[in-house]
């Protein structure tokens, strides 16, 4: 029988190096917060409940913690990684099973990597960390292994020049049973270079007490722990990567994976394809056979089979596009449902409005959905044809089949199967032109004289 889980999530602290009115925890990769990533995490194990620890000053993290669904326990002050899980006891009281300690700030690690801690508690170990070989140690906690035991984690700043030397590092995830956990957190001192509880020591705690400790090995590009800016861009650039391999794993083109950014939940479907400069925000849905052009923003958007968008295209939170649908250049949606087979093909803002099938959008057609205080609703019927340049003044609607001449501006429903034709009527004033120019010239020579 599998021990029950919980996981602790370290998030206290401000972000010093962040330069940043928000913590650090909040700064987003892949269109999501770091918390939600390690949040996610944490579900994927199975764990029972998940404690988020904050600091009293971390309102923020205690408020996207709260959307998450986390409990909370707080640190005040933050003495440290050690004395952060020790806050989190309380919160843990009573619980039995195997706890398992995330850091906030690494956004990155897979299910399946953080399952291999588990399997590792699973069988002999009595702690498990998560390692990783890394290209440039830096400030990472050097782990010292003998054979496959782990001996102890040295933080940087207490390494000797030989500890320095070594690249198998600490990626922060630790777990143990909750007994053995808090037993030897509670015997970790804060005498060290950085005055701190380190988590790290109770390695050698446990060890001291006979029991096992092991480190298992994940890649280093799910381990980045992010510290600042530049680790950030980091992380989100790993992320990125991960997403374009995984489309094109399930079929997916990408005319330029390197120029293709995705958020944490873009879903694709195989044989869509997706040209060059695409950015997909979050809540990106897209259909089999649907061609997305190069330069292209989407965010909060459905888009059907065999649908054409861009290039040039701004789709915006509530865009739903049907199958077979047009979307051209230079046109924004926002909350638009646009039925199969319609098509608003150049230089058009639909926002708030209701498209059926078949519908023809002409060059340049606004929905002036907005008053200044309220939003109104634009509807279109199937079949419908809109000439160009037309201003819909929502509320309004198109019956089906209807036809609108270019340059009106509709502020009155249009039954069904009619003409609408709002704009002033043409006048011809014939000869004008040619005394217009016989006058003009007339004048221009007689000033020069
Ligand atoms: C820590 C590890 C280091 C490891 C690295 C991996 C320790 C002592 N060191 O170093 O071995 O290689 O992570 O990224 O654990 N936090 C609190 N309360 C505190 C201090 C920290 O909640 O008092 C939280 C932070 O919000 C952060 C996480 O714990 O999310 C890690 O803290 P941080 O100060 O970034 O540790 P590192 O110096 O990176
Ligand atoms: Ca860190």
């Amino acid at each position: 029988m599998t021990a029950q889980r919980a996981a602790v999530i370290l998030a206290a602290g401000k972000s010093t190096r962040m330069k940043s009115k928000y913590s650090k925890v909040l700064h987003h990769v892949g269109g999501r917060s770091m918390l939600g990533w390690v949040a996610d995490l944490a579900d994927s194990a199975g764990v029972t409940r998940t404690i988020c620890v904050v600091g009293e000053s971390n309102q923020d993290v205690r408020a996207e913690a709260e959307r998450l669904g986390l409990e909370i326990a707080v640190q005040e002050p933050q003495r440290g990684t050690g004395h952060a899980v020790l806050c989190a006891r309380d919160a843990v009281d009573g619980f039995e099973g195997d706890l398992v300690v995330l850091y906030a700030d690494t956004p990155l690690i897979e299910p399946n990597t953080l399952s291999k801690v588990f399997d590792a508690l699973a069988g002999d170990a009595d702690v498990a960390v998560l390692g990783f070989e890394a290209k440039d140690p830096a400030a990472y906690g050097r782990l010292i292994t003998e054979g496959d035991q782990l001996l102890a984690i040295v933080e940087a700043k207490e390494a000797t020049p030989e500890q320095l030397e070594v690249s198998f590092c600490n990626s922060g995830v630790m777990a143990a049973s909750t007994k053995h956990m808090f037993s030897a957190l509670e015997r970790v001192t804060d005498n060290n270079a950085k005055g701190e509880y380190y988590l790290t020591d109770i390695v050698e705690i446990l060890r001291e007490d006979g029991h096992k400790a092991v480190a298992v090995t994940g890649d280093e590009t799910e381990v980045l722990g992010v510290n600042s800016r530049p680790d950030l861009a980091m992380a989100e650039q790993a992320f990125q990567n991960r997403m374009r391999e995984r489309m094109m794993e399930r079929g997916v083109t990408l005319q330029d994976p390197a120029t293709t950014y995705f958020s944490f939940d873009t879903e694709i479907e195989n044989d869509a394809t997706v040209g060059a400069n695409v950015v997909f925000g979050p809540g990106v849905k897209v259909a089999s056979y649907a061609q997305i052009h190069p330069f292209c923003h989407l965010e909060g958007s459905t888009i059907g089979e065999g649908a054409q968008i861009g290039p040039f295209a701004r789709l915006r939170p509530g865009t739903e596009l049907g199958d077979n649908t047009k979307v051209g250049n230079f046109v924004e949606t926002k909350k638009a449902k646009v039925g199969n087979g319609s098509k608003i093909n150049h230089l058009s803002y639909i926002g708030d409005a209701k498209l059926g099938q078949n519908v023809n959008v002409g060059a340049g057609t606004i929905t002036c959905n907005y008053d200044g205080y309220f939003k109104h609703i634009t509807t279109i019927e199937d079949g419908a044809f809109i000439g160009t340049n037309s201003s819909l003044v929502a509320p309004v609607k198109i019956g089906e089949g209807a036809f609108l001449g270019s340059g009106g501006t509709v502020t009155r429903d249009v039954p069904r199967g009619a003409l609408a034709i709002a704009r002033a009527e043409q006048i011809n004033k014939d000869g004008w032109a040619e005394r217009y120019h016989k006058t003009q010239k007339a004048r221009k020579a007689k000033a020069k004289k």
